[in-house]
């Protein structure tokens, strides 16, 4: 079992894609076993994309993920990190596959509608900077035998 971060972006708040999104990750067969709607400040946009806050586009993408509310879930399942960052496909909407999320949904390389951990290190600090351990919900879906065989 894996779990990864993700963050529903205020493009997708805005534009009423929330349910679309996450129906997408149910009907898959994944477990959401957090969930929450919050402003992302500055101090928080900084932690979460350490790795960019150097790059010349960090200043847009800050003002962009700080200017409406997120949804940030946890998200479980087998290979959960490598699966669900193949749904949402290329990072540039515009490059994206058809028939993933951004392919289907975006056309934009910031307004990419939602973030996914790209590595179980990266899931396990993203995790800790959303949510507290007392925030989980894990639970076994009475349908879990209806979505994979005993021994997978
Ligand atoms: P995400 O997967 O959340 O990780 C970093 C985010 O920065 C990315 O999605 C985009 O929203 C944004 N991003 C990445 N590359 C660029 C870029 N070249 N210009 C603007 N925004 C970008």
């Amino acid at each position: 079992m894996q779990r990864s971060l993700i963050l529903l972006k205020p493009d997708c708040v805005q534009r009423r894609l929330m349910g679309a999104i996450i129906s997408r990750f149910e009907e898959k067969g994944f477990n959401i076993i957090a969930m929450k709607m919050l402003n992302v400040t500055p101090e928080l946009s900084k932690q979460h994309y350490a790795e960019h806050v150097e790059k010349p586009f960090y200043p847009a993408l800050e003002s962009f993920i700080t200017g409406a509310p997120v949804v940030a879930m946890i998200i479980e399942g087998l290979e959960a990190v490598g699966v669900i960052r193949e749904m949402l496909g290329a990072t540039n909407g515009l490059k994206a596959a058809a028939g993933t999320i951004r392919g289907d949904f975006s056309s934009s390389r910031q307004m990419n509608l939602v973030h996914a951990s790209d590595s179980p290190e990266s899931a396990a600090r993203e995790i800790a900077l959303y949510f507290n351990e007392n925030e989980l919900c894990g639970y076994t879906p009475t349908l879990t035998p209806w979505f994979k065989a005993d021994d997978e």
